[in-house]
């Protein structure tokens, strides 16, 4: 019997830095390891300013020094979301205090982690909001990123293994 897939959903603030990176970097692992069946992931924001937006230009030229291209377009976080994914990861912990506002009955807090938490060899608790610095600042989230998604793909085979 297949199995349904297991969501991923990464969220920062607008969408268009860190979450559209972290669900790009993940989607390449997967498909290295040829999980597309197993493992589907999307980002959100918790703001509405860039709603319809591609991923920025400063952190698409960082991914593509990795590799990597940053599809996408912005979408806000909906509450509907609580439920249609296995896990939400939300890059700073504003972000994991916004998403957990609009859980008001307290249904949903066990499905939403910070970022950081899988990061195997950095030992940041928070994605950095690189929006209004320089060049190094994007990079930056690139190498953290990399490093939470390798840390979080593990995580994830786990918990497909013990449904
Ligand atoms: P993100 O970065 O949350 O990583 O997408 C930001 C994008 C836009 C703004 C702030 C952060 N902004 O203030 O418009």
């Amino acid at each position: 019997m297949t199995q349904t897939p297991y969501q991923l959903l990464f969220v920062c603030l607008g969408n268009i830095c860190r979450s559209p990176s972290a669900e790009n970097i993940m989607n390449h692992l997967i498909q290295q390891r040829q999980l597309q069946e197993q493992i589907i992931c999307d980002s959100a924001g918790t703001g509405g300013y860039h709603i319809g937006s591609p991923p920025d230009r400063r952190m698409a030229v960082a991914a593509a020094k990795r590799g990597i291209v940053l599809r996408g377009s912005a979408r806000q976080f909906s509450w509907n979301d609580f439920a249609a994914f296995d896990l939400i990861l939300a890059m700073d912990k504003s972000n994991y205090q916004n998403i957990l506002s609009l859980d008001r009955q307290g249904h949903y807090g066990n499905k939403v982690k910070l970022m950081c938490e899988f990061c195997q060899t950095h030992s940041d608790r928070e994605v950095p909001d690189p929006y209004y610095g320089g060049e190094a600042g994007f990079d930056y989230v690139i190498n953290l990123l990399m490093d939470a998604c390798e840390g979080l793909l593990a995580y994830t085979l786990q918990e497909i293994k013990s449904r």
